[in-house]
Order: structure tokens, then C-alpha cells, then sequence
């Protein structure tokens, strides 16, 4: 048992939005209410940029109900940031500053919650407060639709997004086919190297209504050979084509089929994609002269909380106090993973730790023994993966039918 490290916390959110990404929030803050080595818990605003700028959030002042609401509130409610930390041994500016915050606040506990920049950003801070004898114990606690962080079987965020995904193919291709005449749609989504998210649109069409063809970023994407896939699926269908295509497909020279990748980047240098599917439909219309629709879910897919996994809920509130206990108790420099373990061929998830080091910047990709021969579809080992964690519907609190989400007061720590 390691001493007991008495002292404040910051808790902050990084990266893309979820729909669960505040339920880790709820997890994180109540559990650091909760401890009785934490005498006060802030939220820094916009992640790493609010600890930067002095502006730190007081949770130890918020309503216990409102805070309780996270669960059920999508997006970063503490705003989120994609800020690229310089390496210590390289510049160490924002790391002075960030240890004059630190002091200030007496902070002994710092965990952050993002994706694989943001746990790059966590193993740095981590480093550096080692590198300078500053006792403070940093967590990284996971999220990312992507789904794609190195060593942990899944990621808040990712099951909700891919329930929301294969809802909507399966209402998109109910829609889509009211007509006795040609209709092919090409749905677009998120998920920049990795597939998982447009893989999920199999479920869709394990159920049913969902896509006949499906692309994704493991794979080089090959104009001719998609041209021919969709004919293929057009004389079969009676000229009912649905598409489904990760934003991120690439040629084999590994540039985007996105047109609007030069469009803009991100902190990180990220292109931000996009206008992918009414690309492709372009394309597939003047060849084929049929009905095509191009539809980009974008954003939508990403904190549709109405559709959330009650099983990616728990996980993701679960990971957060997950990191506070394993804290208090002595860890630092890891992120909370989940291990999938099967129970008489139940699902359960059980936490495991696994060091920031190996899991910064890494990406776990949709293993290729899991894409069809073809390359565009899925076979079953993915639906048997993704099946499990999409389970379960969560209550959602309501005002006049419409959701009621957490109103946070936001006081600012002086
Ligand atoms: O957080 C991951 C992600 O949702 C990717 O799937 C997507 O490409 C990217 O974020 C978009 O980021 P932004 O909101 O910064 O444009």
C-alpha cells in the first residue's frame, strides 16, 4: 500500500465528443468528490488549454443531481480541445506553467480523458512531473468513437457511435427503398484511419436493412473495383444499391478519396475529412443515371445520447472511477483499458491498467481477418465483437420530451 498523497484534482476532457465521454466525467468527479485523500475537484475547461489559462472549474460546487445528469448528457461538457504539447525535452513552456497551476492549486492527482493524442498529452505531463520530483498522480481515462486505442478490447464512445450508425443504415435503407424505381445511397462515417465505425454499419445489414457494400481505411480503395461492386449490387437489386464508407478510405498511394482532405487540420495536423459521400454519389450518378444520394452523418453520429449503449454508459462512468481508485491507491503514469471476458459465453468487461507509454499514438485498427474476401463487407467475428457492447437501453432523464441534460454552474477556482 502506497502513503496516502492528500491534495486537489483536475479532471479534463480532450478530443472529439462522444456520447458518453461526460458520463466518464460523472465517473471521475463523483468518485473524486467521494475520496477523502482529494480535498478539491476542478474541471479544467477545454482540457490541457484550461489548465494553461487559469481557468479551472470548481465541481466541489455543483448541484450532486446536475453532476448526475452527465451520464445522460452527450458531448464535453467541460469543452474539449485538440492542443499538441510540445515534448518536454524539446520546449518546455507549457509544462512550466502547467506545474505553476499545479502548485497553485495544490493538484496530486490529474486525469485526462481523450483519445490517442490526449493520452500522448497524459504520458508527457506524467513524464515531466516525475522528471522534476512534483508528486501528482496522472490517469488517462479513455474515449474515442474511433475506437481505435492501442490495447484495450474497446472505447467509450465507440458502441454508442455504432449503435446511432447501424440505427440510422437501417432507417436510411428503409427510406431508401419506398420507390419501384433506382435508388443508391452512400453513407459516410467518421473514423479517419481505422474502420470500425463504418464496420458497424453491418450490423445494419445483419439485421436486415443495411448496407450492401461496405468500405473501409484497412484496405486500399480502388475506384474501378467499387464502380464495378455497386453495378453488380444494382443488377441484383432491381437497382436498390446502399453504400457504406468510412470517411477515411484511401487510395493504395495512401491519399484520401475525400476530396475536402486539404481542406483543414487540426491541432495534431489531422485532415479534417469530409464530403466523401456526395463525391462518390457524383461518380456513381453520372455513371449510372439512377436516383443516388449522398449522406454524410457527421456529426450527428457522435453524441446521439437518444441512442446511446446503456452498456457503453456504465463502462464509461465505471472507467472513470476506475482511474480515482486505482490513484488514490498509488498508480500513475496508466490508462484504465477494458479486457473482455467471456462467462459462460456471457459478456463482461473487467478494467486492466496499461502504461501511457504504450498506449500514446498508437492505433488499433479493424483486423483484416475480419473484412470479406471482396474487401467490402464484414464477416461474422465482427458482428459476434460489436454485438455485446452495444447492449442495453438507458433511461433518459426528460423535461417536456425533450432531454434534460446537466446545467453545471461553472464556478471558476480563484
Ligand atoms: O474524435 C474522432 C473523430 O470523431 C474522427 O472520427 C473524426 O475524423 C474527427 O474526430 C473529427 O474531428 P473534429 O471534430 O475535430 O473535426
Amino acid at each position: 500500500m502506497s502513503k496516502k498523497l492528500i491534495g486537489s484534482c483536475i479532471f479534463g476532457q480532450s478530443g472529439g465528443p462522444t456520447a458518453v465521454i461526460n458520463a466518464s466525467a460523472y465517473g471521475v468527479i463523483r468518485a473524486a468528490l467521494d475520496a477523502e485523500e482529494i480535498t478539491h475537484v476542478y474541471g479544467a475547461a477545454h482540457g490541457i488549454k484550461g489548465v494553461l489559462a487559469d481557468k479551472l472549474y470548481v465541481m466541489d460546487e455543483e448541484d450532486p443531481k446536475e453532476l448526475e445528469l452527465l451520464l445522460h448528457t452527450p458531448s464535453s461538457e467541460l469543452g474539449s480541445c485538440r492542443y499538441k504539447i510540445a515534448d518536454p525535452e524539446v520546449d518546455d513552456t507549457d509544462y512550466k506553467r502547467i506545474l505553476e497551476i499545479f502548485k497553485k492549486y495544490d493538484v496530486r492527482y490529474f486525469f485526462y480523458n481523450g483519445g490517442n493524442d490526449s493520452m500522448d498529452t497524459c504520458n508527457k505531463i506524467s513524464r515531466y512531473m516525475e522528471s522534476v520530483g512534483y508528486e501528482c498522480r496522472v490517469m488517462g481515462v479513455p474515449k474515442t468513437i474511433d475506437n481505435d486505442l492501442f490495447g484495450t478490447d474497446h472505447c467509450p464512445g465507440f458502441a454508442s457511435a455504432a449503435k446511432y450508425i447501424a440505427t440510422s443504415c437501417m432507417e436510411i435503407h428503409k427510406d431508401a427503398s419506398v420507390y419501384d424505381t433506382p435508388m443508391i445511397s452512400v453513407v459516410e462515417i467518421m473514423g479517419r484511419h481505422a474502420g470500425w465505425l463504418a464496420a458497424s454499419a453491418a450490423l445494419a445489414t445483419e439485421y436486415g436493412s443495411g448496407p450492401d457494400l461496405i468500405y473501409l481505411p484497412e484496405t486500399d480503395f480502388d475506384m474501378d473495383k467499387f464502380i464495378e461492386d455497386v453495378k453488380a449490387v444494382y443488377e441484383r437489386n432491381q437497382g436498390n444499391v446502399m453504400v457504406a464508407v468510412s470517411e477515411g478510405i484511401h487510395y493504395a498511394d495512401g491519399s484520401f478519396v475525400s476530396e475536402a482532405k486539404t481542406s483543414a487540420t487540426d491541432g495534431f495536423g489531422h485532415a479534417q475529412l469530409g464530403g466523401l459521400a456526395t463525391l462518390l454519389a457524383n461518380i456513381i450518378k453520372e455513371r449510372s443515371g439512377a436516383k443516388v444520394r449522398g449522406i454524410e452523418l457527421s456529426l450527428l453520429q457522435r453524441c446521439g445520447s437518444h441512442l446511446a449503449s446503456a452498456t457503453d454508459i456504465n463502462e464509461a462512468c465505471g472507467a472513470g472511477m476506475e482511474a480515482v481508485r486505482q490513484a488514490v491507491s498509488g498508480t500513475t503514469g496508466k490508462m484504465v483499458a477494458f479486457k473482455r471476458v467471456m462467462v459462460d459465453g456471457k459478456y463482461t468487461c473487467e478494467y486492466e491498467l496499461l502504461p501511457l507509454t504504450a498506449v500514446a499514438n498508437y492505433e488499433k485498427k479493424v483486423p483484416v481477418e475480419w473484412i470479406n474476401e471482396t474487401q467490402n463487407g464484414l464477416k461474422h467475428e465482427f458482428i459476434d465483437y460489436v454485438l455485446p457492447l452495444i447492449q442495453g437501453e438507458p433511461e433518459i432523464p426528460r423535461e417536456d420530451s425533450l432531454p434534460r441534460y446537466a446545467h453545471l454552474k461553472k464556478v471558476l477556482a480563484k
